[in-house]
């Protein structure tokens, strides 16, 4: 049950198709790509608690899920790094958002994880 609350949580956007495997599209498309991706603000360092709270809960989403390609048990230890680099910049600790931007390299991971189209 929590889970698929979770899931909700990344999907909120107009996805009313959503099952588990559109779990990671939907959070990369929602809060990862845009321009305004709260992804994108925690790098500037100009997410709120709130904005951190939702990326959170996303992410621990998207860890539940099964990434289309790679390893599952390095995908959880990738995940798990960006939920507590997210924790620590909630936590105003400096140290989280560099941690944060490294985590989050969007081509490091699509090679892993993401399959070539
Ligand atoms: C933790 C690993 C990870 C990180 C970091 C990551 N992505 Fe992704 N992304 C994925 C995976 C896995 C998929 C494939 C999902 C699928 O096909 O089910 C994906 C798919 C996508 C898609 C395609 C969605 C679709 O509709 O098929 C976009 C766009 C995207 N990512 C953007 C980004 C951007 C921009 C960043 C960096 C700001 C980023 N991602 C960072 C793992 C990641």
């Amino acid at each position: 049950m929590k889970k698929t609350a979770l899931s909700l949580l990344c999907l909120a956007i107009s996805l009313s198709t959503a099952s588990a495997d559109d779990v990671i599209k939907g959070a990369m498309k929602k809060n990862f790509k845009p321009e305004d991706a709260i992804a994108k603000k925690v790098g500037k360092g100009e997410a709120t608690d709130a904005e951190l709270d939702t990326l959170i809960k996303c992410v621990q989403a998207i860890c539940a899920a099964t990434p289309p390609k790679g390893d599952k048990a390095a995908w959880v230890e990738k995940c798990k790094t960006m939920v507590a680099a997210l924790q620590k910049v909630k936590a105003k600790d400096a140290s989280g958002i560099s941690e944060f931007k490294k985590a989050n390299n969007c081509k490091a991971c699509h090679d892993v994880f993401k399959p070539a189209k």
